[in-house]
């Protein structure tokens, strides 16, 4: 397999397309939009920078990967010839089906079709394809070209043998791969969700406030970053998102979404892509500043 087409020039399509391109495949990057395409070849070009500057890459490297993209705001076209497609679009389940339909009747015949979804149903978006059993679900955690996860989901249909290439090509790629099977939230995000969901819970009931439940977090169990910081980066309309689909799914009171969460993203508070969630962002800087309304 070498010729991968990738779905959605956003943060995580950006990132799948630089880890695939480092290790030697040859990537179009598909997104209807010029701008958001030639973003992220500059995120690409400055997340590759990083590495040359840290000595984990070489400068040859760098431009080896960078040759190896190609984009295309035609997403027919763009999968025409690919042997992979990964699709890293909006988390909406609406467009994803759109899109599955649709790369399905113009994807070669044997094309395997991967989703990056966090939570949306691999067997639903599957059902919307001519081949089922071709449809996997591959999910990258944030920073892509950092984090060595990628949890593959099989969907009712999937086959065993596209299954085992997806396993094959992840290790490919440099990370570790983990089968799970296609229930709501599949595990990364059944257990994470819940876990953020119960921060953000403590801080709208005053049991601490917003430093004291990420400090609790970060020295007392070792995460990098805490739940309201990584709800944060996460995007808190995700957050909302993936919730929804898991106390839909699960028909389960324990997992709706705080009221706190609701009232933040109905408030255009979406963390560091709009500049204040918990935490409030300026360009250029790494300090975390706790948004007003928590002090
Ligand atoms: N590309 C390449 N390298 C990058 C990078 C990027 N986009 N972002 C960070 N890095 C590298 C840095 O160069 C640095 O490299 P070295 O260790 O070699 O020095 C390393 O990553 C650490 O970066 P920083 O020093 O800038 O910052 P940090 O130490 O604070 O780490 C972090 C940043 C890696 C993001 C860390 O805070 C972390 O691991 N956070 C948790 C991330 C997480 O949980 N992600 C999963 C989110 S859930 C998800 O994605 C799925 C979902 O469905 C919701």
């Amino acid at each position: 397999m070498n010729k991968i087409a990738v779905i959605g020039a956003g943060t995580m399509g950006n990132g799948i397309a630089h880890v695939f391109a480092q290790s030697g495949f040859s990537v179009t990057l598909i997104d209807v939009n010029e701008n958001q395409l030639q973003k992220a070849l500059q995120t690409i070009a400055k997340n590759l920078d990083r590495q040359v500057s840290k000595g984990t890459l070489t400068e040859d490297q760098k431009q080896k990967a960078l040759a190896n993209i190609s984009t295309s705001q035609d997403v027919a076209q763009g999968v025409s010839n690919a042997e992979l497609v990964v699709e890293a679009a909006t988390e909406n389940r609406t467009l994803k089906l759109e899109i599955f339909k649709k790369i399905s009747e113009a994807a070669p015949a044997d094309c395997i079709l991967a989703t990056n979804t966090s939570s949306i149903s691999i067997t639903q978006i599957a059902a919307a394809t001519k081949k089922p059993e071709l449809v996997i679900g591959m999910h990258f955690m944030n920073p892509v070209p950092v984090m060595k996860l990628v949890e593959i989901i099989n969907g009712y249909a999937t086959s065993k043998e596209v299954t085992e290439k997806i396993v094959e090509l992840s290790k490919q790629l440099g990370k570790i791969p983990c089968v799970v099977n296609d229930y709501p939230g599949f595990i990364a995000n059944r257990i994470l969700m819940p876990m953020i969901n119960e921060a953000i819970c403590s801080l709208f009931e005053g049991v601490a406030g917003v430093n004291e439940i990420d400090t609790v977090m970060k020295l007392g169990m070792a995460h990098p970053m805490g739940p309201l910081q990584l709800a944060d980066f996460i995007g808190l309309d995700v957050c909302l998102a993936i919730l929804r689909v898991l106390h839909e799914g699960f028909g389960n009171p324990k997992y709706a979404p705080c009221p706190l969460l609701v009232n933040m993203v109905t408030a255009g508070k979406l963390g560091v892509k709009s500049g204040e969630g918990f935490y409030v962002y300026t360009p250029g800087s790494k300090e975390l500043v706790v948004s007003k309304s928590f002090q």
